[in-house]
């Protein structure tokens, strides 16, 4: 970090918050608050006389608030810039000026009482999210007693305890008797991996290791120490950590596998107990520790959702950041020229976020020194003269690649085609056909609605599949040789948002029995959120279909991943099932009423056309 804060072509702002990111891949406008410290910067030598008269003690956030500071203080000791910042909320010199002890020994005259947050901006062509992680918080997890029991502690805690710039410079003891516990449990998978609906169902990958070298730090400055870990696995894959945990089993730590239901407190003598059933021997076993740590796993940021929302990005099940493909793109976003280092995309240990934050920089430093983009052939098109500026399209636009429009006025809207990778959700909502999406023009679409149902359209089912996943689901089901029935005909989109309500109600016109769309699950929509518009879109033709006497059930929704070849082939079994009972009759009636609603709303719009221009006329009469 002091390499980082030197450097004189890298700008560190420290204390300082994004307040707005706008533009598009190579082209981000970005607005940074940097926040009123109260101490200058630039003169600040950390000479720490004002914080040996400042009156005020606070928790010190820092050590996990085993120790207090002061009002004014070093964040903490490696802090980079190695300058001094003046909590606001505890000074008692701002509300109201009572104090200003600091201000009077500090010689350089580095406080100011009234300095400001300073809004700073800038242009970016591409931007790194490295925002980490947060620490679960096991307060949920009562059967613990993180909250009770002062010698039950988190493994955040530990690192405090035990480290030399610590509360006790390094010296490991118990909170309630200041002694050195000879016998320590550590519980693992505290708040992850759990099924319960506390904490969290993934693995927060971390864990396993730092309790692992926890226990050899406590074994190196405490060899006598009785060491147990609670376990449900052990992961300890990964270059030299398979040898890691042998060294700390040589040491004498002893791994126990499973993990206690509830702890107890000695109220005599403070120890912890706790009773375990130990799935290795079968067993159930007693064990009484002076100190329990808690292996807690971890979260995503709390306060990422701001650039969630600012980068228009998207979020897996678990609540980290989406990355644009696993394998192939692991640290792009799905927004272009957006990039993720380390925990903000999942748990990620220090070596693999070294690893992803270079990946990152090279990744950056492509597109940079390129100079120039090439954008996918299948972005979408306005027709200007057509669009009425409703902004629907700019709504529903995942990448925030439509702007503008204003209806009175009259202006259409503009679309940024860097900013658009293709998934067509503007053409599907757009009521006035005001969006071509390259390739997957609306003319293309229903040419090929027309081609499936030419012949024998009752032994047809018209399915809508999107490229990313259903697609390769139904590619994996034929690569798998899974067997299932040939009745379903696939229209490929880019996204399931692609699909008009027309063209489904075109199928069913043509003779359709069943329709299906299908798209990715709604976390893995490979344009941020689009599926979540064709699920409304699903829903509302759903009801349209009742009220015109159509059975819904004949329009079905599915979420298929690329993974789920053998659910494909079981929707299409499923599918093809209804299809047999779907009669002529039903098909015919269907074609009828469907021609009739769709004669009567092209009548009604002609209509509407035609009033402006009888309007035009008036005035003309008039003159004559
Ligand atoms: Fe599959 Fe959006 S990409 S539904």
């Amino acid at each position: 970090m002091m390499d980082v804060g030197r450097h004189p072509r890298i700008n560190l702002l420290t204390y300082s918050e994004i307040d707005n990111i706008s533009g598009y891949i190579g082209n981000f406008h970005v607005t940074v608050r940097k926040k009123a410290r109260f101490v200058d910067e630039a003169e600040c030598n950390a000479c720490g006389e004002c914080e040996k008269v400042c009156p005020v003690v606070a928790v010190d956030e820092f050590q996990q608030g085993f120790s207090s500071r002061k009002a004014i203080y070093m964040p903490f000791p490696q802090a980079v810039p190695s300058v001094y910042i003046l909590n606001e909320r505890d000074c008692l010199g701002h509300n109201p000026i009572a104090c200003g002890k600091c201000s009077d020994v500090c010689e350089k005259q580095c406080i100011d009482f009234d300095m400001k947050d300073q809004l700073i901006e800038f242009d970016v062509g591409a931007v790194i999210v490295a925002t980490g992680m947060d620490v679960y918080d096991p307060t949920e997890m009562d059967e613990y007693g993180y909250t009770r029991y002062e010698n039950v502690i988190t493994s955040m805690e530990f690192e405090r305890l035990i480290s030399a710039g610590g509360p006790t410079t390094g010296h490991f003891i118990r909170p309630t008797d200041r002694e050195t516990p000879k016998h320590i449990g550590f519980i693992q998978c505290v708040g992850s991996r759990t099924q319960n609906g506390k904490g969290n169902p993934y693995c927060s990958n971390i864990c396993c290791m730092n309790t692992i070298k926890d226990s050899l730090l406590l074994k190196d400055h405490y060899p006598d120490t009785e060491i147990k870990v609670f376990y449900i696995d052990i992961r300890a894959f990964g270059k030299g950590f398979e040898d890691l945990f042998q060294r700390s089993k040589q040491a004498g730590v002893q791994y126990i596998r499973g993990v206690p239901g509830e702890v107890f407190e000695d109220p005599a003598t403070k120890n912890i107990t706790m009773t375990v059933e130990n799935t290795a021997t079968g067993a159930i076993e007693d064990h009484e520790f002076e100190m329990v740590v808690l292996s807690t796993g971890v979260i995503p940021r709390n306060d990422s959702e701001v650039i969630r929302s600012l980068l228009s990005l998207s979020r897996t099940e678990d609540g980290f950041f989406m990355e644009s493909h696993p394998k192939l793109k692991p640290v792009d976003a799905p927004t272009g020229g957006v990039y993720f280092a380390g925990c903000v995309e999942s748990p990620t240990d220090v070596k693999d976020s070294v690893t992803q934050a270079s990946a990152a920089a090279a990744r950056t430093e492509i597109l940079l020194n390129a100079g120039q983009i090439s954008v996918e052939a299948i972005t979408s098109e306005l027709v200007p003269d057509t669009c009425t500026g409703c902004g629907i399209c700019v709504r529903v636009c995942p990448f925030n690649a439509i702007t503008g429009g204003d209806a009175k006025a009259k202006l259409p809207v503009e679309i940024v085609e860097a900013a658009c990778k293709g998934c067509g959700t503007c053409a599907a909502e757009c009521n006035f056909d005001a969006i071509l999406m390259k390739h997957f023009e609306d003319a293309q679409i229903m040419a090929q609605i027309d081609a499936i149902l030419d012949k024998d359209p009752m032994e047809k089912i018209v399915t809508f599949a999107c490229n990313w996943c259903s697609y390769a689901g139904a590619d994996l089901a034929g690569l798998s040789r899974m067997q299932y029935p040939t009745t379903q005909r696939i229209i490929k989109t880019m996204c399931s948002g692609r699909v008009d309500a027309n063209f489904v109600l075109h199928a069913f016109e043509q003779g359709a029995p069943i329709v299906l769309v299908s798209g990715c699950h709604f976390v893995d929509c490979h344009y941020i959120d689009a599926n979540r518009w064709t699920q409304k879109r699903v829903e509302k033709l759903w009801d349209d279909l009742e009220k015109l006497g159509i059975r819904p059930e004949r329009l079905q929704l599915e979420w298929i991943s690329a993974a789920e070849g053998q659910k494909w082939a079981r929707t299409m079994k499923e599918l093809e099932e209804m299809r047999q009972q779907v009669t002529e009759e039903e098909v015919d009636h269907t074609k009828q009423v469907l021609k009739e609603a769709r004669l009567k709303a092209e009548a009604k719009k002609k209509a509407k056309e035609s009033k402006p221009k009888a309007a035009e006329k008036a005035p003309a009469a008039a003159v004559a």
